[in-house]
C-alpha cells in the first residue's frame, strides 16, 4: 500500500523521508510521476497537480491537500467524487500568516511607504499624521482569518470581520450576511484584509464595486487568492484615491508575469504567495494522522465540505 506526492516543480524527498518514519510499516511513499504501481496508491498528497491524474489510481481513497486552499483540487473537472479531501490546518501556518499581516498592518499604521521614499530622497522628515488610525475589516473569520484578526485586537487595533455565518470572537465585531451586506461592512472599514477561500462565490469579489465603498485613502491586504482580485478595479480605486496602498500575496498568474503593472506600481507591495507556507513536518504529521484514520474508519482531520467548496 502506498501514499503518492503529487506536488510537481517541488522536491519532495524531504517530505517523503519524514512521512516514511510517521507510517505503519509496509506502507510506502512514491513521488509521482514516478509511482510504480497505481493499485496500491491509498492516498494523494496534493498541491498543483495535473488535472485528470488522480483518475490514475483505481484504489485512492483520500486526497490530502498539501496546503490550506483547496481550489487547486476542486477546480479539476475528473476529481473522484466520492472521494473525501482533506486540508492543512497546522498552528505554524496559522502562526506565520499572523506575522504577515501583522506585519502589513503595522507597515501602514506606521507609514512604512513614506519612510521608504523619503530615505531614497536622503530626506530627514515625518509624515502627518505619524501613525494612521485604523479599523480593519477581515473578509473570512475562518482558521487563518479569525486568528489573525484576534492578533491585531490583541495589538490594540479596531478590527471587525465578515464571514458566511455568523462567528463569536472575543473583541472582534462579527458579521455574516445575515447583519449586513458585505457593502455594507465595507464602509466601515479602512484596512481590508481578505482572507477567504476561492469559490464560485469569491472569484471577483474583490472588485471596484466593493472597493469604491471603503473610505478614501484605504488599503488592501489580499493573501487569499489573486483570483478574490479584479486586478483593473485596483487600479481604478488606486487611481480614483480610494485605495492608497495594497499589501498583495497571490495573484491570477503566478509567478506575476513582469509586463503586470502591480510591479512598478506606487503603494503597491508584492511578495510571492509567501505570506504562510505549508511547513513540511507539520504537512507529514497531518497525512499521517489523516492516513491511521482512513485505515481505522474515523473521522478525518479537516475534512473540506465539498458542496461548499473549502
Ligand atoms: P477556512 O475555510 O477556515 O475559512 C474560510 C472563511 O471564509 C470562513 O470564515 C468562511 O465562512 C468564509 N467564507 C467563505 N465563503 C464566503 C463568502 N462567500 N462570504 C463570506 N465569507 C465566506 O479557511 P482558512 O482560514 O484556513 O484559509 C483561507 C484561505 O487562505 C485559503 O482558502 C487560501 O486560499 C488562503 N491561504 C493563503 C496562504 C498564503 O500564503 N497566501 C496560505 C494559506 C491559505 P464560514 O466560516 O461561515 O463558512
Ligand atoms: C495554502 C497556500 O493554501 O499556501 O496553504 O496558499
Amino acid at each position: 500500500m502506498s501514499i503518492a506526492i503529487i506536488i510537481p516543480d517541488r522536491d519532495n524527498s524531504g517530505l517523503k523521508a519524514t512521512l516514511e518514519t510517521l507510517l505503519p510499516a509496509g506502507t510506502t511513499v512514491e513521488i509521482y510521476p514516478g509511482i510504480a504501481d497505481n493499485t496500491s496508491v491509498e492516498m494523494a498528497v496534493v498541491w498543483k497537480h495535473p488535472h485528470g491524474c488522480l483518475r490514475q489510481f483505481p484504489n485512492l481513497q483520500l486526497i490530502q491537500s498539501y496546503g490550506a486552499g483547496v481550489e487547486h483540487l476542486l477546480r479539476d473537472q475528473d476529481l473522484p467524487t466520492d472521494i473525501p479531501v482533506t486540508r492543512i490546518v497546522d498552528t505554524c501556518l496559522t502562526d506565520s500568516m499572523k506575522k504577515y499581516i501583522g506585519m502589513a498592518v503595522l507597515a501602514i499604521h506606521k507609514r512604512l511607504d513614506f519612510y521608504l521614499q523619503k530615505q531614497r530622497e536622503k530626506i530627514w522628515e515625518a509624515p502627518e499624521p505619524v501613525e494612521l488610525d485604523l479599523r480593519i475589516g477581515f473578509l473570512g473569520l475562518g482558521e487563518l482569518g479569525a486568528a489573525c484578526a484576534a492578533y491585531l485586537h490583541a495589538m490594540g487595533f479596531e478590527v471587525s470581520g465578515f464571514s458566511q455565518s455568523k462567528k463569536s470572537c472575543p473583541g472582534i465585531s462579527c458579521f455574516s450576511p445575515e447583519d449586513l451586506s458585505l457593502h455594507r461592512f465595507v464602509e466601515n472599514v479602512n484596512v481590508l484584509v481578505c482572507l477567504l477561500p476561492l469559490t464560485p462565490a469569491t472569484e471577483g469579489i474583490l472588485s471596484y464595486t466593493l472597493l469604491s465603498r471603503m473610505p478614501p485613502g484605504s488599503y488592501l491586504i489580499n493573501a487569499g487568492r489573486g483570483g478574490h482580485l479584479v486586478d483593473q478595479d485596483l487600479l481604478r480605486a488606486m487611481d480614483e484615491g480610494i485605495i492608497a496602498g495594497a499589501f498583495l500575496d497571490v495573484f491570477h498568474q503566478e509567478p506575476l508575469p513582469h509586463d503586470h503593472p502591480f510591479w512598478s506600481r506606487t503603494g503597491i507591495f508584492i511578495t510571492p504567495h509567501s505570506a504562510s507556507v505549508t511547513n513540511p513536518d507539520s504537512a507529514a504529521s497531518i497525512t499521517a494522522e489523516n492516513y491511521r484514520r482512513m485505515k481505522s474508519c474515523l473521522p478525518l482531520l479537516n475534512r473540506v465540505k465539498r458542496e461548499k467548496g473549502y
